[in-house]
């Protein structure tokens, strides 16, 4: 499976066109990577050996902010590598 927008556009060729659809795109396949993650419950954050499913528990008890799940569950305060794409998941799972 790929797992990432650009190993998507190397499958399909979507967005290497004129590149209008590139923005639209690239959010959708984010969204499909997250929600495949969040089903395999895959550890997100290899330092504290962090789950999607405790970053999903932090914001089911409250957490508003990847901020705020940084202080429950430590994810990313270690090597740092794991800041953008969990700082993607929050967001995605605080506008559901
Ligand atoms: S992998 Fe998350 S802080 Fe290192």
């Amino acid at each position: 499976m790929a797992k990432s927008y650009e190993e998507v556009q190397a499958i399909t060729k979507v967005g290497t066109g004129c590149g209008h659809c590139v923005e639209g795109t690239k959010q959708l396949v984010n969204e499909l990577i997250i929600r495949k993650k969040i089903d395999e419950n895959q550890i997100v954050c290899g330092c504290f050996k962090i789950t999607a499913g405790d970053i999903v528990t932090a914001v089911k008890n409250g957490a508003k902010s990847f901020e705020e799940v940084q202080a429950v569950t430590k994810v990313g305060t270690g090597c740092g590598h794991c800041v953008e794409g969990n700082k993607a998941l929050v967001d995605y799972l605080l506008k559901k």
